[in-house]
């Protein structure tokens, strides 16, 4: 594909600092929903960095808070404490005007229904004319054509949604969702409609999308393949990240490629963490566990071991395996 003018200016034009700005900070983000007197705690404390260009995976059981933080980062709902800011904007403090200006320009977003994403009067290029009319971003017809293009859905341009499949309507949206040159993409699972076949095809549009033009992208899904499509994983628990999934290739002593995954248990700047639940079960870990600060890493054991016990068993284990031991400072 050739490298699209209009396109490409917003991702290489912008110098490093402002890029810098694309990302988002969540810091001990609580969300609570009041609904007939009973209170409903969807996010509690939810740490979260992405940093600009990163395409990262947000994945967690239903409830867990995942729509809730979507919400907030879209400008749509507010958090009822905690901080969030957006590609530099502090998103608590924006006038109703400036929220207007944030939720046209800075974010884009594509929802599950696909009903939800497109006016079905209108046709493909009529959908992404609009988005930027609003915006009054310039050279549209060319952009439209280009976005388009990119997603792969030019042959859509003058149909309406009723008149394309599922995945071609979310890649239309996916377009409509880059129409104003947002620095960053949300998409709350933007695969949840699909066939398999379908949701890869469209997760593979956005790793393309974050690719080629650098937005900042974060994806909620339930997909279990998206690990074969992003680099990082976030998992959310009871409204808070809990672990991380990392991958990166690497390669082994014959030369050959491998993907490489490592989880992380997330920090959060007071130093909390969430240990695995499966941790927690094997080890019968419940209330209190007692911690070591050691040379290069934490000791976590369970409150009813004997403490010489753990001590004596840990470093043979950690002298074999170095990885090992990476794994449990990371814990
Ligand atoms: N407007 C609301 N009023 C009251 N409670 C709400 C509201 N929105 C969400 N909740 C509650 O907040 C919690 C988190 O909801 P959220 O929609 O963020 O979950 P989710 O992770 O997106 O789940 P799913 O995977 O099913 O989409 C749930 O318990 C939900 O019932
Ligand atoms: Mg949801």
């Amino acid at each position: 594909m050739t490298t699209p003018t209009v396109l490409g200016a917003a991702a290489t034009g912008a110098d490093a600092a402002t890029r810098a700005d694309a990302a988002i900070r969540c810091a001990d983000l609580v969300r609570i929903f009041t609904a007939d007197g009973v209170e409903v705690q969807a996010l509690q404390g939810l740490t979260l960095s992405v940093d600009s260009g990163e395409l990262v995976a947000i994945v967690g059981a239903s409830g867990s808070g995942k729509s809730t933080l979507l919400g907030i980062l879209s400008g749509l709902d507010k958090p009822t404490a905690g901080q969030v800011s957006v590609a530099g904007r502090d998103l608590l403090a924006l006038s109703s005007r400036e929220r207007v200006d944030y939720r046209r320009r800075t974010v884009g977003f594509v929802w599950q229904q696909t009903s939800r994403n497109l006016l079905g009067y209108l046709t493909a290029r009529e959908n992404l004319a609009l988005a930027m009319s609003l915006a009054k971003t310039p050279d549209r017809e060319r952009r439209s054509a280009e976005l388009l293009d990119l997603l792969e859905v030019a042959h859509c341009a003058d149909r309406r949604p009723s008149e394309l499949s599922g995945g071609e309507q979310q890649r239309v949206a996916i377009a409509v969702g880059l129409a104003n040159e947002p620095r960053v993409l949300l998409a709350d699972e933007p695969t949840g409609e699909l066939d398999e076949a379908t949701s890869a095809e469209v997760l593979e549009a956005m790793r393309g999308v974050n690719r080629e033009l650098g937005v900042t992208t974060l994806i909620v899904t339930h997909d279990p393949t998206v690990s074969e499509h992003v680099a990082r994983t976030v998992r959310i628990r009871d409204g808070r990240t809990s672990t991380e999934v990392l991958r990166r290739t690497g390669v082994t002593a014959e030369g050959d490629e491998h993907t490489v995954a490592e989880e992380y248990a997330v920090l959060d700047r007071v130093g909390r963490l969430q240990l695995p639940q499966e941790y927690l079960t094997t080890l019968g870990m419940r209330e209190r566990v007692r911690l070591a600060l050691e040379a290069d890493h934490v000791g976590v054991w369970p409150h009813a071991q004997p403490a010489g016990h753990a001590e004596q068993s840990q470093p043979d284990t950690y002298q074999q395996d170095p990885s090992q031991q990476d794994q449990e400072a990371a814990r």
